[in-house]
């Protein structure tokens, strides 16, 4: 997460099914308006689950993300405000919905026309950096055409971990998969750093596979956040009616929305900045 004068940012939630990427994306986005930050979160999922956390139907959308590489449309034409904060923070959202389950066949049919398939994004939204501090972009769980445009147009990734058995493996997989891309795509991409999602540190399980992935990150200089996400099912019943994510709807002393208030504390720590005055 870089911050250039009034500039740019992007950053990108991404890793493996149910990790929690919607969550930190929408979570993160609320932290950051709520200390006065202007934020454009571009949805890329065809879940369309960003709006969703803002109690909009990605359903109503006459635009999304996909009108937008596909078919040429102004990003602005797609781009509505979710929240605004009485900092003067705010929220805007690239919605996205099921037409981006059409978007490799459609693009990759027609090479013609689309001769740099990873490059959508970026051609379409670069110039928006000059309007936000911070662009933050939410992912599909795979690797695919649509994450290789949001891998070509990130700054850094932030990457979810779950820690069950086998997340392990596919985290060594997807850094090392991020770490070609970077080669020949992108070579300004940088991880920020895993953060660990859904953990229950009562579960033995849960405690070693985060002890392993530490040692692992740690022996291939790979940043892990020390903050964690914690599991709680009765949390996750509850935000689903809310209409705003938690860290904007919830009171501050609710563990998990601290722990987004953490993860933001500590990437500030870690870049040597802090974004915006207000806690
Ligand atoms: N701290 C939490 N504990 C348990 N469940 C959570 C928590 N935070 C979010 N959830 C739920 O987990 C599910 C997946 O989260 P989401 O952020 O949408 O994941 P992804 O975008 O990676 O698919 C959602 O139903 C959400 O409500
Ligand atoms: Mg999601």
């Amino acid at each position: 997460m870089k911050r250039n004068g009034k500039g740019t940012t992007n950053l990108l939630c991404w890793l493996c099914r149910l990790s929690l990427k919607t969550s930190i994306t929408t979570n993160l986005s609320g932290v950051l308006a709520s200390k006065g930050q202007k934020v454009l979160i571009i949805d890329t999922d065809n879940q369309g689950n960003a709006a969703l956390s803002f109690g909009k139907n990605p359903d109503s959308f006459e635009y999304t993300t996909y009108d937008v590489l596909v078919d040429g449309l102004a990003a602005e034409m797609a781009i509505s405000n979710v929240y605004q904060d009485i900092t003067g923070g705010k929220i805007d959202l690239l919605g996205s919905n099921d037409d981006m389950a059409f978007l490799d066949f459609d693009v990759l049919t027609q090479r013609e026309k689309y001769p740099e398939p990873f490059l959508l994004l970026k051609n379409a939204v670069s110039h928006l950096k000059n309007d936000y501090d911070f662009i933050l972009i939410d992912s599909p769980p795979n690797l695919g055409l649509i994450t290789g445009n949001v891998l070509s147009f990130a700054d850094e990734v932030i990457i979810p971990f779950q820690p069950e058995s086998y997340s392990m493996r596919s985290l060594v997989k997807i850094l090392q998969s991020i770490h070609n891309f970077r080669e020949q795509y992108n070579k300004k991409l940088s991880v920020l750093g895993i953060v660990a999602t859904l953990v229950d540190t009562r579960t033995t399980l849960h405690s070693q596979v985060l002890q392993e992935c530490r040692k692992y990150c740690y022996e291939n200089g790979i940043q892990m956040f020390e903050t964690v996400i914690p599991r709680s099912v009765r949390f996750a019943s509850s935000v689903a009616y809310e209409g705003l994510p938690a860290t904007l709807s919830s009171d501050k002393s609710n563990k998990i929305v601290r722990s987004y208030y953490d993860l933001l504390q500590e990437i500030e720590e870690r870049k040597g900045v802090q974004f915006g005055s207000k806690k």
